[in-house]
């Protein structure tokens, strides 16, 4: 099958087509047909070898992928060949992935190919920063950093799904139209205009009750200075480079609270939650309330350009690669 292979680290340019075997089924698991593959932030960082998990040379990226059942391992019995699903799995971008069978997600035929590959990570991220590892509702305030990005236009309209007043970042004047189009009541360029103030002043002084923020070092101090009482930040990437170390310490004055999360602990750990999750979504975006953006799909010979948009910074939304 084809594949996108890198046999070294760096830049988008080590990315390139190869022919490579079909993975091969083990029990337990399911053998995927990719229609549409998702691609993610972290892909950009496993290609560096930066994230969490490191590549194992040559290796493939990808963590997610939607398409058809081709075949079931030994010992799965709730899936069978032909069911439309997206996957949470390793080495998507490919014509084919391995994925365990708890980590499928069965697509309702409404929900398009390049939507199912869009929805599992992004989606099922911002979810459960806000439902899981944080909370809001009515009365709340939440800020969501670079909110044009995957995560973060899923953030914006899931946390005024939930009732709360959401301030979003962008780094361009460019992709303000689109977060305010998402429903976000304020949005603050945070490369011209220190976002820390604004908030400040968008609130009276008081702050917000939760940040999302996955951009790390020039976004955490500032958060933490624009985090109301009892507020809580959570840290779930790093785009901008690690924060500095943090005395928690200084956490008391305003009882804030400041947390990480990683969304495998909720497929891996919680793999109930995460489908009813996934059914809640899919219900919101069968009634129109939760739309994906689908910023660009790229054919899957084109991840390098794929990469290279998404590191600019000028990508909105999510991009997908397309088999
Ligand atoms: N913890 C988890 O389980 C989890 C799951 C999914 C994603 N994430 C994290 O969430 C973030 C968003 O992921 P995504 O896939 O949805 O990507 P994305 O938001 O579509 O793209 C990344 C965005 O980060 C912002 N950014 C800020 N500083 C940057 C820098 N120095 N270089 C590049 N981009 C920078 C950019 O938006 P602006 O230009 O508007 O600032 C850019 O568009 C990533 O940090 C990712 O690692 C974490």
């Amino acid at each position: 099958m084809r594949a996108i292979v890198f046999a070294e680290l760096g830049g988008p340019e080590v990315l390139s087509v190869a022919e490579v075997p079909k993975p091969e089924l083990r029990p337990g698991m399911v053998l995927v047909k990719n229609h549409a593959v998702g691609v993610n932030f972290a892909d950009t960082r496993f290609r560096q070898g930066t994230y969490a998990v490191k590549p194992r040379l040559p290796d493939t990226p990808g963590l997610e992928a939607a398409g058809t059942i081709e075949a079931v391992g030994e010992g799965v019995t709730n899936l069978r060949p032909g069911v439309r699903v997206a996957a949470f799995a390793s080495k998507t971008y490919a014509e084919y992935c391995l994925a365990q069978a708890f980590m499928i997600i069965p697509l309702p035929d409404d929900v398009s190919f390049v939507d199912g590959a869009a929805f599992p990570i992004q989606v099922l991220t911002a979810y459960h920063l806000l439902h899981t590892a944080g909370s809001t509702g009515p009365g709340k305030s939440v800020l969501v950093h670079s909110a044009a990005g995957g995560v973060g236009l899923a953030a914006v309209q899931l946390a005024k799904i939930a009732g709360a007043r959401v301030f979003g970042t962008v780094s361009s004047n460019a992709k303000a139209g689109l977060v305010k189009e998402c429903g976000a009541d304020a949005i603050i360029n945070y490369t011209t205009d220190k976002f820390a103030d604004e908030v400040l002043r968008l609130t009276d002084g008081r702050g917000v009750d939760l940040i999302l923020d996955a951009v790390g070092k020039p976004t955490f101090e500032e958060g933490l200075r624009c985090l109301a009482p009892f507020g809580h930040l959570i840290l779930y990437g790093r785009a901008g480079g690690s924060p500095d170390p943090l005395n928690v310490s200084t956490l008391s004055a305003k009882s804030q609270r400041v947390s990480g999360f990683m969304l495998p602990t909720v497929t891996r750990g919680l793999p109930d939650q995460t489908r009813e999750s996934a059914e809640r979504c899919f219900a919101l975006m069968r009634d129109g309330r939760l739309r994906l953006h689908i910023g660009r799909t790229f054919p899957l010979a084109e991840a390098i350009e794929a990469h290279r948009y998404l590191e600019s910074r000028q990508s909105t939304g999510k991009l997908v690669l397309l088999p």
